[in-house]
């Protein structure tokens, strides 16, 4: 039986972050919305209960019935977590005289209790709430301070039961990671024994299991999701798993071939279909960017449809959707449940049952689990690259003659980055071709040819993104090897531009 840790969600934006803490911990945990608690799961071992945009006071505040956990499991509660806890108790929860963020030290900690082990008065902790604590219920007492929040954090003297003002799975929160452990391993006694090992053991025995002898195909795109999940299916059950790569033409520089040998290296039944013909013609003359993206997802769904159909006795459809796909998170605004999304339209369309076996992995648990499985570095560590590929970064129409004129200058530059040490640093990069020429002057000849914009962006996961520093000294290489080599470019500009407001592709 899997043992595991239930984070209920309350709508924080740090819930997602709670559960890669705990999974760092070698512990197994699913984020679920505050009212889906899995009362009959025998592997529950303790509960986290999130932070959320409300007041634990609001009329449109998110409950749970708290009574059916306490005392069954040990429930840690951060920030909202915690004054849920303690107003439904009976405690009082009232606005802050002034809103506390940030930095805190604390002031205050007892460190005979379970859960602070370890943290030592002067611990930095990261505050980030409108409320706070003024009165706890009956039997519960304060066990950290700082100078500004005298309940900084608190426990129950009879039941198993902790709440922090501040939050522990953040980066600045220094003796987060120490706190959570003391939760997790000291507290509800994980085993820590959740790694990429023990997963790839069971989910290949569980995809035997599972899929017996039937067939199963699976569509890769070169990226690491779908090729970590190729990997471990073929590990599961060799040849009964086809994987077919399309080459829609938009790929960057050698990519179909490259990858295409590195799929076959890793021993995967894998057929390359070449169908840039189609799609650069029914691309021909389009320039609407939206229109652009439909035409290659129909596109793409038509070749890996009839593909498909070519192998007998098909049963399932197999993608590499990882956790962050699947969590069903809470609206701030109301009370709707956004449903889980998968990419692609292919699943409706084919009537095949679908088998996501990484679908309870963070990426860079995806990633972990790669390596394990013997794929090479530069397949685990490649940057994101968006389904449609270059279309997306050609803006106006789409000719074969641009797209050629977009790979090289891309692989000068992702070449580039790879050489100065550069590429792991980044999140993702490219090169996008402008719509406009202007003039230059190459010896003594005027020229009038095209610019490009170099995008380079740091993430964490594509929700926010800032453009990368990088060395002067380098651009200023790539500038020149782009406008000496690649015929048709005479100008090289560098986007300054961070998401929100900006997206990191352009169209
Ligand atoms: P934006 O441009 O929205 O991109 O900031 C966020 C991340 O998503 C990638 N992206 C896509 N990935 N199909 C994909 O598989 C798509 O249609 C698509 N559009 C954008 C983008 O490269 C970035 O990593």
């Amino acid at each position: 039986m899997q043992e595991k840790i239930i984070i209920l969600d309350f709508g924080s934006q740090t819930t997602q972050l709670i559960g890669r803490r705990v999974r760092e911990l070698n512990t197994y945990c699913e984020i679920l919305p505050y009212n889906k608690f899995p009362y009959d799961d025998p592997g529950v071992i303790g509960v986290i209960l999130s932070g959320s945009p409300f007041s634990v006071y609001d009329e449109k505040a998110f409950k749970t019935d708290l009574s059916k956990l306490i005392g069954r499991y040990p429930v840690l509660g951060i920030c909202y977590g915690a004054q849920l806890l303690s107003y439904d108790g009976g405690g009082s929860v009232e606005p802050a005289p002034s809103r506390e963020y940030g930095r805190a030290l604390l002031a205050h900690s007892d460190t005979s209790n379970p859960l602070l082990h370890g943290i030592e008065v002067g611990s930095q902790v990261w505050m980030s709430h409108g409320d706070t604590i003024t009165s706890l219920p009956t039997g519960y007492d304060i066990i950290a301070s700082t100078d500004e929040v005298a309940c900084a954090a608190f426990a129950a003297r009879d039941n198993k039961v902790w709440g922090v003002q501040f939050h522990p799975e953040v980066f600045h929160s220094s003796c987060g990671t120490q706190l959570l452990q003391n939760f997790v391993e000291g507290i509800c006694g994980s085993h820590c024994s959740w790694s990429a090992e023990s997963f790839i053991e069971t989910t290949v025995a569980a995809l035997r299991q599972q899929l017996g002898d039937d067939k199963v195909v699976l569509g890769l795109s070169g990226g690491v999701d779908s090729s970590v999940a190729a990997v471990l299916l073929n590990k599961a059950i060799g040849k009964n798993l086809t994987c077919i790569f399309v080459d829609h033409g938009m790929l960057r520089k050698n990519e179909f071939a490259n990858v295409m040998a590195d799929y076959e290296g890793l021993g995967l039944n894998v057929v390359g279909v070449d169908a840039s013909d189609k799609f650069f013609a029914e691309l021909a003359g389009v320039t609407e960017p939206e229109r652009k993206r439909k035409i290659i997802g129909k596109g793409f769904i038509d070749v890996f449809d009839a593909e498909a159909h070519k192998i007998k006795d098909v049963k399932w459809l197999a993608q590499g959707t990882i956790y962050p796909d699947c969590i069903e998170s809470l609206s701030i605004t109301g009370t709707t449940i956004k449903s889980h999304h998968n990419v692609g339209g292919l699943p409706q369309k084919m009537n095949l049952k679908l088998c996501e076996p990484l679908r309870l992995l963070f990426k860079d648990e995806v990633r972990a689990v790669g390596r394990a499985l013997g794929m090479p570095e530069h397949l685990i560590k490649r940057h994101p690259f968006p389904g449609p590929g270059l279309a997306v970064r050609i803006l106006g129409d789409i000719t074969r003659e641009k797209v050629r004129i977009l790979q090289d200058a891309d692989d000068i530059f992702i070449s580039g980055l790879r050489q100065w040490g550069l590429y792991d640093q980044v999140w993702q990069a490219g090169v996008i071709l402008l719509p406009v020429q202007s003039v230059g002057v190459m010896g003594d000849e005027r020229t009038y040819e095209r610019a490009v914009a170099l995008r380079a962006v740091t993430s964490t996961d594509a929700m926010t993104a800032d453009w990368a520093h990088l060395p002067y000294d380098f651009m200023a290489k790539v500038s020149n090897d782009i406008i000496n080599q690649v015929r048709g470019v005479n100008r090289v500009c560098y986007d300054i531009s961070s998401k929100p407001p900006a997206t990191i592709e352009w169209e």
